[in-house]
C-alpha cells in the first residue's frame, strides 16, 4: 500500500493509494461511524465494508439532489449522529458527491472518508475536496469545498465495474496525461487491453491509476477554488459538457470527443501540432471511446453559450501546446463559431 498525506489550504487528506478495505477499519477508531453507500456496491461488495449503520442511495444524476441529502439528514438525525460521528462515503463519484456533499453541511460539517469503487471516482471524483448536488437541472451547482479526512483506493472494487463505466474512467486518464504528464500519455500508448488488465488487477496497469491521481492532487494543490491552474482540468469539458446535454451520450464518451475538439481547436490556433491530434485521436480510439462528434458541430452553440466559465463574449477555453502540456486561453465566441464551422471538414 502507498499512503501520502496532503495538506490543503485548511486540513489535510491521507490518501491510502492500493489499500484493502478490510484493513482500515481502524482509521474511524473512537467516532460513531455511518456509511452512505452506493446500493449497488453494497449489494455486490457489502461483506468487505465496515459493519456500521447504512444509508444506501441510488446512484443516478436525477438522485444528486438536494432532497436525497434532505433524506440523508433525516435519517443520521434519526441514527442521533453528532460532531463525534464519521461518514463513510462508498461509491462513484456520484455517492461521493452527495456524501459528501451531505457531511460537510450537516451540523456544519462531520469528518468523511472517501471510498470511491469506479475508475473515474479514483482518478478523479475523489480527489480536490468539490462536494455537491446538482439543481434545477444545473449539474453541481450547489456544493462546498471540504476535504475528506482519508481518501481509500481499493482495486478490488474495481473487479465488478461494466467496461462502460471503466472507459469513463479512463477519458479522465487521458485527460490527465494530455495536460499534465507526457509519460502517463506514452504509458497509455503502450499498454493494450488496459480495461480487461485493470480488472484482474496486473500490477503495471494499476500502477497507471496511481500516476494519474498525483496530477490532479498536484493541480489542486496549487489553485483549491478553481481561480486559475485548477481549470485546466476542464479539458475538453466545456465541449464534453455541451455534447452531453445536446445529445445525451454518457459523460466519458463526451469528454472523449471533447478533448479530440479542444485539440483541434488548438491546431486552430497554431499553439499544436496536428500530430499531436491524431495520436490522441489513436489512443482514444483504442480504448473504445469515440472521437467524432454525433450532431452537427453548429449544434452544440446553444449548450456552450450557457458554460458556466463564460465571462462576457470570451469562453476560458483548455488548449494544449504539446501532449503533456496545456494554457487557459480566453476564446471569443466569433471564433468559436467560426471553428464550429470549420469543424465540419473533420466530419
Ligand atoms: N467532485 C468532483 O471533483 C468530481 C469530479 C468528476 C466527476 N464528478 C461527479 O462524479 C459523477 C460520476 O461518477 P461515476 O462515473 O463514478 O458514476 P456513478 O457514481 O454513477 O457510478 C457509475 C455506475 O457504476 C456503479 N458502480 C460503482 N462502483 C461499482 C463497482 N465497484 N462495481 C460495479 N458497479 C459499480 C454505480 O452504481 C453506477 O451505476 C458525476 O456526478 C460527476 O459530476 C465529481
Amino acid at each position: 500500500m502507498n499512503e501520502k498525506t496532503v495538506s490543503w489550504q485548511s486540513g489535510s487528506t491521507a490518501f491510502h493509494l492500493g489499500a484493502k478495505m478490510e484493513s482500515l477499519k481502524a482509521l474511524a477508531k473512537g467516532h460513531h461511524q455511518v456509511m452512505i453507500v452506493d446500493e449497488t456496491v453494497l449489494r455486490l461488495h457489502g461483506h468487505r465494508l465496515p459493519r456500521i449503520p447504512v444509508i444506501p442511495v441510488v446512484s443516478n444524476e436525477t438522485e444528486k439532489s438536494l432532497e436525497t441529502a434532505r433524506k440523508i439528514y433525516n435519517q443520521l438525525t434519526d441514527m442521533k449522529a453528532d460532531r463525534n460521528t464519521l461518514i463513510w462515503c462508498v461509491g462513484g463519484g456520484i455517492t461521493t458527491d452527495i456524501g459528501g456533499f451531505s457531511a460537510s453541511t450537516y451540523m456544519r460539517g462531520l469528518p468523511f472518508i472517501l471510498v470511491p469503487t469506479t475508475l473515474l471516482g479514483q482518478v478523479d471524483a475523489a480527489i480536490g475536496g468539490k462536494c455537491g448536488v446538482n439543481f434545477k437541472g444545473f449539474k453541481n451547482l450547489v456544493g462546498t469545498f471540504s476535504h475528506p479526512t482519508d481518501v481509500v483506493v481499493d482495486y478490488e472494487f474495481l473487479k465488478t465495474l461494466p467496461e462502460e463505466e471503466f472507459r469513463n474512467g479512463l477519458a479522465e486518464m487521458v485527460k490527465h496525461a494530455c495536460i499534465a504528464d507526457k509519460t502517463l500519455f506514452e504509458r497509455l500508448e503502450s499498454l493494450y487491453e488496459l480495461p480487461k488488465q485493470l480488472k484482474s488487477r496486473q500490477k503495471e496497469a494499476l500502477s497507471l491509476i496511481e500516476q494519474s491521481i498525483p496530477i490532479k492532487i498536484n493541480i489542486v494543490v496549487q489553485d483549491e477554488r478553481e481561480g486559475g491552474r485548477r481549470k485546466l482540468l476542464n479539458f475538453g469539458h466545456t465541449f464534453g459538457h455541451a455534447i452531453e446535454a445536446t445529445t445525451g451520450i454518457p459523460h466519458g464518451h463526451a469528454v472523449s470527443i471533447g478533448m479530440v475538439m479542444a485539440a483541434q481547436l488548438s491546431v486552430e490556433l497554431d499553439m499544436l501540432e496536428d500530430t499531436e491530434t491524431d495520436r490522441l485521436i489513436r489512443l482514444l480510439s483504442r480504448y473504445n471511446l469515440p472521437v467524432k462528434l454525433p450532431v452537427l458541430p453548429e449544434l452544440l452553440q446553444k449548450a456552450l453559450w450557457h458554460d458556466k466559465k463564460k465571462n462576457n463574449d470570451l469562453i476560458d477555453m483548455v488548449v494544449l501546446t504539446e501532449i503533456g502540456k496545456a494554457e487557459l486561453t480566453p476564446i471569443s465566441i466569433q471564433k468559436l463559431k467560426e471553428f464550429l464551422y470549420d469543424l465540419r471538414q473533420y466530419q
